[in-house]
């Protein structure tokens, strides 16, 4: 039987109990209940300084990002729009990204990474998706088909973070098993390419 596929929730909110948060947990349970290991890094997790490529060497909360994220075959972004695009406490995070460039599966390659925007309306939640999306491209993730949009001025979130809304549990749920099913396929492809070479 495969080993379970391991995905990685990166939480770009400091607020605690945020909206960004509370449906990424969401993401994150559903994806467990597929069947894989998951993990969270949000909010004070990432306060680090600025990314500086010149710097060697990582702070702590980097080096535990970077581990997760380089042992993940999947990931998940949730991000507030702060002035209309991703918080620049999510973006610092990714750049540090920049630090597994030589891996063998560099910045989000091979990953499947599923995007979730939350603005106070629409417009801001529709651009910090796709500026999401846009930053994965560029660190050579694999969008799901679905990225997710939420507005925190209507989403239904209960106190105990549940989500009281069906229509976006549903796109919660399609998202999480969006990239669970092709982490478990990528996974699957690289241990037939794996056997074909030793073989
Ligand atoms: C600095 C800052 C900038 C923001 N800019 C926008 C924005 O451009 N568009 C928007 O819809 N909401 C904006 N917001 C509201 C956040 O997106 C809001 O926190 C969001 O709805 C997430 O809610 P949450 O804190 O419950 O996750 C901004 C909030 C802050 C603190």
């Amino acid at each position: 039987m495969q080993q379970a596929v391991k995905v990685v929730g990166i939480g770009g909110s400091s607020r605690p109990g945020s909206t960004a948060e509370l449906g990424l947990r969401v993401v994150l349970a559903e994806a467990a209940r597929l069947g894989a290991e998951v993990s969270l890094v949000s909010g004070a997790d990432l306060v680090m300084p600025l990314y500086d490529p010149r710097v060697a060497g990582c702070p702590p909360q980097a080096r535990r990002l970077l581990a997760e994220v380089a042992s993940a075959d999947g990931v998940v972004l949730a991000s507030p729009a702060y002035h209309g695009t991703v918080s620049g406490l999510l973006k610092n995070a990714l750049d540090y990204t920049e630090e597994l460039r030589d891996d063998t599966r560099p910045y989000l390659s091979d990953r499947a990474v599923g995007c979730l925007s939350v603005g106070m309306g629409w417009q801001g939640a529709v651009t910090t998706l796709a500026a999401l999306r846009d930053v994965v491209h560029a660190l050579r993730g694999w969008t799901t088909p679905l990225g997710v949009a939420l507005n925190s001025a209507t989403a239904g979130f209960g106190a105990d973070g549940e989500c009281s809304d069906p229509h976006i549990q549903q796109q919660l749920t399609a998202m999480a098993g969006q990239v669970v099913e092709f982490a478990e396929a990528r996974r699957a492809h690289r241990a037939l390419r794996a056997e074909a070479v030793h073989a």
